[in-house]
């Protein structure tokens, strides 16, 4: 098992390949957190919690005189609320007298294989019982009756954990939880680069880095989805760290509405890093015998560097987060209409796509927004998911009977969480929008959120999505969410869980999806939200292919891809070749292969000669599909790192193959483009596809090649290479 407890010291160890986290049962019952980094084999580090000699003006438990200790400097393993700590913490829970002082000491503890189910949320799995181990840590606070179970599963092959807590109300009076982080992390010092995602719709997931200073720092959202402004992701390296060595922790939240990612450097110069639903509009009245359960977060270090971190994220996402029978499967290669027609479209448009996809080795069509009620522009009918016969005429089954008489399967879009203000739906049933009573409602793209709170809207959506799905050959479904939520409130909702929405409304999504995921297993889902809106872990756990942004320009792209490989998987990424501006179509694939590829054009407007050169890409679609889907992602030259160039390489597991992308984003003159490789064996000799060249692993890893004059000049200008090893 790689979780210890050492009876005589009180002390935790949790052990991965990689990686130690220690913390221990300390006087009064104190759990003190005192390590987590690159393994180590002992726990010697009694020290460790000594934070400061003397904290003044800070409080101190009163059976420690003033010399003692204090809980506001030492390193505490989950952090509460007005009992002497006053940074950053994650719990805070006020009480049936009115305050909010929270306080919860260690009782007892269980170690066992395997990993328990989240209630009603999204969260890693174990595919058998011996890939991880569980400790579950029960502390109470004895003046209100609030239990707390602290949950740890360790992933010891990957070097990664998940952590969150539960909280249930032992009392006879009801509780207001007004903060539960999921977890909460205290390291020693503040040495560390923090590295965020930021960013807004068709620029999702950009890298931003900043050197920790005192004070609270992270990102936030309060959107009512993970939204693509800040993701749900940090990650610090260490000085001294790079992306190929030296300590990085990576810090995700499976959740897919409002969060706090939050570090806090105190005056001590020690970091506190918590992460969580965001409690600035949250609250949960925990009524007495209720639990609540916090979303999961997961943590990995990794003492490769900030690659080595994100090659553990992959593996791990695919492994133990993505699910169902498309998990493994080959995922077919797309050709979805949206940017070739938006709305305009009939059965005979659609039916010319399929035949020109169908023609050069396309493999599904996706029918996207626009086939239902009276949806002829984006500002009507969503709600009513009624084919509109009109457009199709004789059916949805009489389309889908002639797109698979070519050989190609089907897929739909949906967008459930809205309602539009113009749609029979909405002139029925007023309330089922989100809205509160007496204020103006706001619109989003002309629309409403529907209420998802609420269990008969649930069921009608259910229904009414089965009549298509169920009563269709259809194989694919893309999940849409085109705006945030405002005036969050539930007209079934008493006054006192109102504070509840937002988690109501996530836990409601998560239902629709568990429902429609056990009912349709076959189906491929693909998750979107505006592009990478809802581009999170909690959405992984749903559908193992997220639109990944509505930028679909291959420089854009860049920046936007390279972000999200900080921590999601390349199997994932929804990555379309589209007609947009500025690149050629072989730059455009190769920019999209690093992803779920696929297509997005009119072929109408598609030249011969581009045809033909697409007809080519697709056999590399195949050939390299295993590799990008399943091999480990190394950035060689990531876009942070170099304004004008970018380079990026999949290796497979077994290191017999390799792909190496270049693209020149800005050409400028006298500017040389060398990279080495990373990953390959040293002592093995490739031969490169493209010169029929034979080199070393050691001479591509440490000479690496000299591309400047291999690459075409011009913006935007691409090469890709294959690297296959030889006997
Ligand atoms: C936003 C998505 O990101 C697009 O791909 C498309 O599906 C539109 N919505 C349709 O309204």
């Amino acid at each position: 098992m790689p979780i210890y407890f050492y009876p005589e010291k009180r002390i935790f160890k949790l052990d991965t390949a990689d990686s130690s986290y220690i913390f221990k049962i300390f006087q009064e019952n104190y759990l003190v957190h005192l390590y987590y980094g690159k393994k180590i084999p002992d726990t010697n580090l009694t020290k460790f919690h000594d934070r400061c000699v003397n904290a003044s003006f800070s409080a101190r438990n009163a059976n420690w005189g003033e010399a003692g200790p204090s809980v506001d400097v030492m390193p505490m393993e989950y952090a509460t609320n007005g009992c002497g700590d006053m940074r950053i913490t994650g719990l805070q829970v006020r009480n049936a007298d009115g305050n909010a002082s929270t306080d919860i000491r260690y009782i007892s503890h269980n170690i066992y294989s395997g990993k328990p189910k989240l209630p009603g949320l999204p969260a890693l799995y174990a595919n058998t019982d011996d890939e991880c181990t569980t400790l579950e840590i029960k502390a109470f606070d004895k003046v209100t009756g609030l239990e707390a179970t602290l949950f740890y599963t360790v992933f010891e092959k990957y070097s990664a954990m998940t952590r969150s807590v539960a909280v249930k109300n032992t009392s006879k009076k009801a509780m207001e939880v007004e903060k539960i982080m999921s977890f909460t992390l205290d390291l020693p010092t503040c040495d560390y680069d923090l590295y965020t995602l930021w960013g807004r719709h068709n620029y999702e997931r950009t890298t931003e880095i900043r050197r920790l200073a005192h004070g609270i720092q992270g990102v936030t959202s309060r959107r009512g989805s993970s939204s693509h402004n800040q993701n749900p992701f940090m990650a610090l390296l260490r000085e001294g760290a790079s992306e190929d060595y030296g300590d990085a922790y990576g810090f995700n939240l499976v959740y897919s509405s409002n969060h706090r990612c939050e570090i806090e450097v105190d005056f001590n110069g020690s970091s506190r890093v918590i992460m969580g639903i965001d409690d600035s509009d949250f609250g949960w009245h925990l009524t007495p015998g209720e639990t609540f359960y916090s979303p999961e977060a997961v943590l990995v270090y990794s003492s490769e560097g900030l690659g080595g971190m994100s090659r553990t994220f992959h593996k791990l996402y695919n492994t133990n987060l993505v699910r169902g029978e498309w998990k493994n499967k080959k995922r077919p290669l797309l050709i979805n209409n949206w940017e070739g027609t938006h709305m305009n479209f009939d059965d005979d448009k659609l039916l010319d796509i399929a035949k020109w996809a169908a023609d050069i080795g396309i493999e599904m069509l996706v029918m996207d927004d626009g086939w239902f009620g009276k949806r002829n522009d984006d500002k009507c009918a969503l709600g009513d998911w009624i084919v509109n016969e009109e457009k199709l005429k004789g059916g949805l089954g009489h389309l889908i009977e002639r797109v698979k008489a070519l050989g190609l399967k089907f897929g739909i879009w949906y967008e459930p969480e809205m309602i539009s203000p113009d749609s029979d739906l909405y002139r029925a049933h007023p309330d089922w929008c989100i809205h509160v009573p007496g204020r103006e409602t706001s619109l989003g793209r002309t629309q409403y959120v529907i209420d998802m709170t609420r269990e008969d809207v649930r069921d009608y959506l259910f229904n009414i999505m089965c009549d298509v799905l169920g009563n269709n050959d259809i194989d694919y479904i893309k999940w849409d969410f085109n705006r945030n939520i405002s005036e969050a409130g539930s007209a079934l909702l008493p006054p006192e869980r109102q504070k509840e929405f937002f988690h109501r409304f996530i836990l409601g999504t998560y239902d629709l999806m568990d429902r429609i995921v056990k009912r349709f297993p076959h189906l491929l889902f693909e998750n979107c939200s505006g592009g990478g809106g809802r581009y999170d872990p909690g959405m992984m756990y749903y559908s193992p292919q997220i639109w990944c942004s509505d930028n679909t320009d291959s420089i854009g792209r860049l920046d936007i891809q390279f972000g999200s490989s900080l921590c999601y998987p390349a199997s994932v990424q929804g990555a379309h070749v589209s007609a947009s501006r500025r690149t050629n179509y072989n730059t455009k694939k190769d920019v999209a292969m690093w992803g779920s590829f696929g297509y997005e054009l009119d072929p109408a407007k598609i030249s011969e000669e581009d045809k033909a050169v697409i007809r080519t890409q697709i056999a590399g679609y195949h050939k390299y599909y295993d590799l990008i889907h399943n091999g480990d992602l190394y950035r060689l030259i990531p876009t942070w790192a170099d304004p004008y160039k970018a380079a990026w390489q999949f290796v497979s597991e077994d290191k017999t193959q390799a792909m190496v992308t270049v693209v020149r984003k800005h050409h400028v003159r006298d500017d040389s483009l060398f990279v080495r490789l990373k990953g390959l064996d040293p002592d093995t000799y490739y031969r490169c596809e493209e010169n029929d060249e034979v080199y070393s692993g050691a001479l591509l890893m440490y000479a690496g090649m000299n591309l400047t004059f291999a690459i075409n000049r011009g913006d935007g200008q691409s090469l890709a290479l294959h690297f296959e090893a030889i006997e």
